[in-house]
């Protein structure tokens, strides 16, 4: 997606923009561009990388206040014309905008009439030109951003900078996330903290409808009709290291590696031996409130409802309240019955994410309870939701998501443990939960040392255009995200279904061309999974099973065995092999692992 940075202070802005923009690469772009002030405009734009923009800006590139962009095309092919900062006609204003301007058309179509020439295909050009007419008379770029938004329809996260005004830069935000961060005599913005952390922990997320002024002095916050807000500076404690690989080859691989760590991070301090509970800060939900809910409705997207697939299973089954996840993305576009005894659990790894963000608002519009799962601290679902669990992953960098995942399933399994002990769970039942839960770390610790295993695994099986995952029960949405983590790094084929549909239609694809990944967990289905296999060996097609015991050759041609968890939380470890098999997968390809194609990390467009 789009990315942002802006800079003011007494450092040439150049090479800050540039490392900026570097951190946020990993979002996915496919265009980059930078303005600095100094006597005019200065300004830089190229299709193509990062890497590209910077051998393009030469040493003279002098100034300490700039912008900077990378773009992902939404209206108009990516190139360099369509790459931001636009400016307009003078080259007086120059804008970088995240977002989608949903009235460009007829504010372009006013434009031209009125007889300004456009040199791009974007929506965000009409914002440089709106800006500029108000700018002459007013003197004021904050007023001339103001009123130029007041004629916008749409989302967007801006950065403006005036080469007449060379002290500052205005930010503002409507759907699309700006951070600002503040730095000894100097001021940073961007679009993702990433950006920011090797210069500054102290961020301040701008709300929707704010508009920001920095200066290299500090910052003031507006309000679209210009009344000065407060705003309460946050501590973030990612650093710049969180952003490197670490020694390895690629960010998915580090991320996979971590989930010992990360995992642990997630439980730390939330565990309580003494009554078998979990205790989770943020929920602000009292046992009573706890116990009134009927039902629980979990929404995310991508691998985010994945997670919410197994953390549905895990509040059925350890607080028997009826529990299921949907899409976000659907949940928020079919006007959803919202219910007072329903509590909405939101998931996501940014906290950016658009179709999420949006479904939360939706529900709180109609007075939902919404708790979110979320990583990143300070993002706009984490502020949106009424409490929640975050996650304590640590940035996640790679566009497929795999600690996060990990994370937001033992966040599940703790919130199922709180709600379960708040209902009907025994403290014999808690115990074994928490007990489960202290060892998952090491576990996961056994399963990463079987890569060279999984590597080999991959590599066979990467030759095939398509692959079948199946699951029944706990098995089907660690089916879905294996299928998932293939298709998105390797581009194979892969589709999920439950084991018992398997006979109901998509049998008829199975053949020697059309290798099964099978979750075959050793729970009270065992024997069920074990003839779906035969049934798939029947029609000559190959099988790698993923479970907890060898399998037998007449049933399985390969076979990933991992450790034992309670049956409940089994899905979390059998999900650890199948990101191993796709990154292999992926890399035997020679896919673009971290940056697939197509893909963003955070979609914050619609
Ligand atoms: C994008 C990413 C996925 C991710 C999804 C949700 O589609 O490519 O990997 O699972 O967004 O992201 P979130 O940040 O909300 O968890």
């Amino acid at each position: 997606m789009c990315g942002i940075v802006a800079y003011v202070g007494p450092k040439d802005a150049a090479p800050i923009l540039l490392e900026g923009l570097q951190r946020l690469e990993y979002r996915g772009y496919d265009s980059a561009g930078l303005a600095v002030v100094n006597r005019g405009l200065k300004t830089r734009k190229v299709k193509g990388r990062v890497a590209d923009l910077a051998s393009a800006v030469p040493a003279r590139f002098k100034g300490g206040i700039g912008i900077g962009h990378t773009r992902w095309a939404t209206h108009g092919v990516p190139s360099d014309l369509n790459a931001h900062p636009h400016l307009d006609a003078a080259e007086r204003i120059a804008v970088v905008h995240n977002g989608i301007i949903e009235n460009a058309d007829e504010l372009r179509a006013k434009l031209t009439a009125d007889g300004v020439d456009f040199a791009s295909e974007t929506d965000s050009e009409v914002l440089a030109h709106l800006i500029s007419r108000t700018v002459k008379d007013t003197d004021s770029l904050e007023e001339a951003v103001r009123t130029a938004l007041k004629l916008v329809v749409g989302t967007y996260g801006i950065a403006v900078v005036d080469a007449e005004r060379s002290g500052e830069v205005v930010v503002a935000r409507n759907g699309s996330p700006i951070v600002l961060g503040i730095g000894e005599k100097e001021m940073f913005a961007a679009s993702d903290v990433a950006a920011l952390v090797r210069y500054t922990r102290q961020v301040v997320h701008l709300e929707d409808g704010e508009l920001a002024v920095l200066r290299a002095d500090g910052f003031h916050t507006f309000t679209m009709d210009a009344r000065e807000t407060a705003k309460v500076p946050l501590t973030v404690d990612w650093d710049a290291g969180h952003y490197d690989t670490g020694g390895y080859e690629h960010y998915l691989l580090k991320e996979i590696s971590e989930q010992p760590d990360t995992v642990a991070r997630t439980l730390r301090g939330r565990i309580d031996d003494r009554f078998h509970i979990a205790h989770l800060g943020g929920l602000n939900l009292t046992p009573h409130e706890t116990r009134a809910f009927r039902r629980v409705k979990i929404i995310g997207c991508g691998s985010a409802y994945y997670s919410g697939q197994i953390g549905a299973q895990l509040i059925e089954e350890l607080a028997r309240i009826p529990a299921d996840a949907e899409p976000a993305s659907e949940f928020r576009y079919r006007n959803p019955v919202v219910e007072h005894d329903t509590l909405y659990v939101a998931i996501s790894q940014s906290g950016e994410t658009y179709d999420t963000l949006a479904a939360v608002q939706e529900l709180k519009r109609k007075g939902g309870r919404v708790l979110g799962i979320v990583n990143t601290v300070g993002s706009a679902i984490a502020r949106e939701c009424d409490g929640g669990v975050y996650l304590h992953a640590g940035p996640e960098v790679s566009v497929a998501s795999t600690k996060a995942f990990t994370s937001t399933a033992v966040s599940f399994a703790l919130l199922a443990l709180h709600f379960g002990r708040v209902h009907d769970l025994s403290p014999a039942d808690g115990r074994r939960i928490c007990e489960a839960l202290r060892l998952l770390p090491g576990q996961i610790a056994q399963i990463l040392e079987l890569e060279p295993r999984i590597a080999e695994l991959a590599r066979k099986y990467a030759d095939h255009p398509s692959m079948m995952f199946v699951g029944r029960v706990r098995g089907y949405p660690v089916a879905r995200e294996g299928a998932q983590k293939l298709k998105e790094i390797s581009y194979v084929h892969a589709e999920a279904y439950p084991a018992s549909e398997l006979k109901h239609g998509p049998l008829a694809l199975i053949g020697p061309d059309m290798p099964t990944v099978a979750i075959v967990p050793d729970d009270e289905l065992l024997d069920k999974n074990l003839t779906t296999l035969g049934e798939i060996r029947a029609r000559g097609g190959r099988v790698l099973m993923v479970g907890h015991r060898e399998a037998d050759p007449r049933l399985a041609d390969d076979c990933i065995v991992v450790p034992k968890s309670e049956v409940e939380l089994d899905p979390i470890l059998l999900t650890l092999p199948l990101q191993l098999f796709a990154y292999h997968a992926a890399v035997a390809l020679g896919r673009d692992v971290d940056k697939p194609r197509n893909l963003a990390k955070s979609v914050t467009v619609e």
